[in-house]
């Protein structure tokens, strides 16, 4: 799929602007914080209903407006559809597909698929494990939407059993009424069940994008890996794959964690609490890769999404902002060599020579809120 038309209105610092777009690379050249990336984020809230760079919508609204309307213009083979969404910080955001309101913001996903490689992606290697769960959690929606609802599901049902606990432990504190347990069973009984889907879904990414990691890694950097990639379960005691083992092993390690989970009012076995083990040769990329391997590391992974989402039959946008700069000239051949046949490429670059000739295609000068056709 590409797109074929962006237009915002109120979005980050523009009042309104409209950007046709061809298949093949298209480069958004131009000096810092003219909004480069703002462009390329909006695409990608098209795919995730977020942005890679904030976690709430309210940076996205032009300062000093109400709202922020992001829309495209997007083809599947023969297939036209325009997307619209409102995002409205504070209330709930908006929708509509082909000129029709009857839609959830959610049933946009799906429509667009977006890779999107920027600077913020450092933090997937030497972040927190909360970026990987984003990472695996994103891409288990992008490889099947309905895992959206999942996700929502798992939050709600967290959150609730959260409550439960946090009232049990200040009952137990302040010697008050204890617990009905059989409250508790049936929110166990919930999130063993949803959390183990989330679970499977995640081991499944996993398994299928190890390979495709390694392998773009050693065109990247050849003879610099092999890269492994490991689920880490956050508690002992998991280690099926299949739903009905992790529904099962999920409830026996809640079954070991009641007690301290009651005392300390929050839940502590589950994906929530997941990570990512990422390896370079023998050793963690976190605390051990240096710059250039942990910006090369995440950029790979970034790479084995769009190869999976592509083998899997709906090629995505491939979206790389500010990658080339930071590349030594080689890696910046080899990358744009891997990249320059995608269906859609958008990149974004400071500098005209930083993107390399091989990436020949649109070119678009950015400057103080105008976007012009070179
Ligand atoms: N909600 C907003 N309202 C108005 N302006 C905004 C808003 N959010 C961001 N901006 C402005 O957008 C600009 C940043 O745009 P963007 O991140 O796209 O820059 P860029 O061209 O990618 O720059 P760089 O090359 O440094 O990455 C900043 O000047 C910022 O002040
Ligand atoms: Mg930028």
């Amino acid at each position: 799929m590409h797109v074929t038309h962006l237009s915002l209105a109120d979005y980050r610092s523009y009042a309104r602007v409209e950007v046709p777009l061809d298949p093949g690379v298209t480069a958004f050249v131009g000096p810092n914080g003219q909004g480069k990336t703002n462009l390329v984020e909006a695409v990608g809230y098209l795919a995730t209903l977020g942005s890679h760079r904030v976690s709430s919508d309210a940076p996205l609204v032009r300062m000093g407006a109400d709202r922020a309307i992001i829309r495209a213009n997007v083809r599947q083979g023969e297939r036209q559809q325009l997307i619209e969404l409102e995002l409205n910080p504070g209330r709930a955001n908006r929708a509509r597909i082909n000129r029709s309101s009857q839609v959830r913001p959610r049933d946009v996903l799906g429509i667009v698929r977006t890779v999107l490689f920027a600077p913020e992606d450092l933090a997937l290697v030497k972040g927190d494990p909360g970026e990987r769960r984003r990472f695996l959690d994103e891409m288990i929606t992008a490889r099947s939407p309905r895992m959206a609802g999942v996700r929502s599901d798992y939050d709600r049902v967290l959150k609730q059993r959260n409550t439960l606990l946090k009232s049990a432990a200040l009952a137990r504190r302040h010697g008050g009424r204890t617990l009905d347990l059989s409250t508790l069973d049936v929110w166990d009984q919930h999130l063993a069940r949803v959390g183990a889907e989330l679970m499977a879904q995640r081991l499944d990414l996993v398994a299928a994008i190890q390979p495709l990691a390694d392998k773009a890694y050693e065109q990247l950097a050849p003879g610099g890996g092999p890269l492994a990639l490991e689920y880490k379960a956050s508690s002992p005691g998991i280690v099926g794959n299949a739903r009905e083992e992790l529904y099962a092993q999920l409830m026996a390690a809640m079954e070991e964690a009641r007690k301290p989970e009651i005392e300390r009012g929050v839940t502590l076995v589950g994906p929530h609490r997941d990570d990512l083990l990422l390896k370079l040769g023998q050793l963690p990329a976190k605390g051990y890769a240096s710059h250039g391997e942990s910006w090369s590391y995440a950029l790979a992974l970034r790479l084995a999404s769009y190869d999976l989402l592509k083998a899997e039959g709906n090629e995505p946008v491939l979206v790389l902002d500010d990658v080339f700069a930071e590349l030594d000239s080689r890696r910046r051949e080899r990358l744009a060599e891997l990249v320059a046949p995608g269906e859609q490429v958008l990149v974004t670059a400071a500098v005209d020579d930083d993107v390399p000739d091989v990436l020949t295609g649109t070119r678009y000068a950015v400057s103080e809120g105008t976007v012009e056709r070179l």
